[in-house]
């Protein structure tokens, strides 16, 4: 046995990952196995066709995860999986297939929250991260802002009361055509467009609270394309993009920054899917560096769904002594704070 060494699983929606990392801190393996293309010709997931594949690919994934780290099954340490949020389907496969490894081996095991092991994507990246810090977590499945006063300690200072933000750009995306998932795909658009071309609404944006609502953001660009598909005229992808991602930016960052402000922290941490996200990155970095933060995110390989996020905050609360018990099962609407 390695000491140290955890294998973490993640399946909560359409990737199937295992990575080997060593106390949390050095990742040996990540291995991915993305469904993005099975699911892009329905325009998203569709989580009975996700659990089956999640089925299929579970062990060949974990076997290349050891074989890349160059260890076997009897190195390991403890063993971690996402107990949610999630599908449950997919949750299930990971997480069961990680219970039985536990057992078989002997070896602790940890159920993970996957908006935790976001987080931890940042531990992984940023050695020298240390909380307090204020985490903005944004994906496909949620927007949560945190405070973290220590690892393991989560305080809830506002979340998404509607659409995640992933999810409004996934939707917003698929109904332009832009295919799936649209996070990206916007992304790189808006590269080209201008940013002022359509005034989008900045939903409760200086309200006095730490939430947020996508939804509205969501039927006004909707709206926008109704009326031009009525009119006969072009929809001005570039443009369209670059103003819907600002408008989001916009209030990522804004509300973000005043959290931290007003928390009084000097770190700002960014995570999630959305988090690859090249303007957010860019404005969240200079307007923190701007106002004294030091602001952290992931590279990109960690910001999307992966198993060293899992391993790694399965790591720390094994360290801490949190084992979980094999009777232990997923929860999809699992939350965090
Ligand atoms: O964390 P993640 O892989 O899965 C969930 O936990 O939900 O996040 C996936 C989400 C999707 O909504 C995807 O469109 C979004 O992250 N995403 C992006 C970018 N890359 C991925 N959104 C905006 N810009 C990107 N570059
Ligand atoms: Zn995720």
């Amino acid at each position: 046995m390695i000491e140290g060494l955890v294998l973490g699983l993640e399946s909560s929606c359409d990737e199937t990952a295992a990575a080997v990392v060593l106390q949390g801190r050095k990742v040996l393996a990540n291995i991915i196995s993305s469904q993005v293309e099975i699911h892009a010709r329905f325009g998203g997931v569709v989580p009975e066709v996700a659990s089956r594949k999640h089925v299929e690919m579970i062990l060949p994934v974990l076997d290349e995860a050891l074989k890349c780290a160059g260890v076997g099954l009897g190195d390991l340490w403890g063993v971690a999986a996402t107990q949610g949020p999630g599908l449950v389907g997919g949750l299930l496969v990971g997480f069961t297939a990680a219970k039985a490894l536990a057992f078989g081996l002997g070896v602790p095991f940890a159920a993970v929250n996957h908006v935790e092991g976001h987080i931890y994507a940042n531990v992984l990246a940023h050695p020298d991260l240390t909380p307090p810090f204020v985490c903005l977590t944004v994906s496909g499945g949620h927007t949560d802002l945190l405070h973290v006063p220590e690892f393991g300690c989560y305080q809830v200072l506002g979340r998404t009361r509607d659409d995640a933000a992933g999810e409004a750009f996934d939707k917003v995306a698929r109904f332009v055509g832009l295919g799936y998932p649209g996070g990206p795909a916007v992304d790189r658009l808006a590269q080209e467009g201008d940013r002022e071309a359509i005034a989008f609404p900045r939903a409760m944006l200086g309200d006095g609270t730490f939430d947020f609502s996508f939804s509205g953001l969501k039927t006004s660009a909707v709206n926008h394309v109704h009326n031009l598909r009525q009119r006969g005229e072009e929809i001005p992808l570039p443009d369209f993009a670059a103003s819907f991602q600002e408008a989001i930016v916009d209030v990522l960052v804004a509300k973000t920054l005043t959290a931290a402000e007003a928390v009084g922290v000097e770190k700002v941490v960014l995570s999630g899917g959305v988090a690859a996200n090249s303007r957010l990155r860019e404005r969240m970095m200079a307007e923190g560096q701007a106002m004294g933060f030091q602001v952290y995110y992931p590279p990109l390989v960690l910001c999307t769904d992966n198993g060293a996020m899992i391993a790694s905050a399965g790591y720390f609360q094994l360290r801490a002594g949190r084992h979980s018990p094999l009777d232990a099962n997923v929860i999809p609407g699992l939350r965090v704070g």
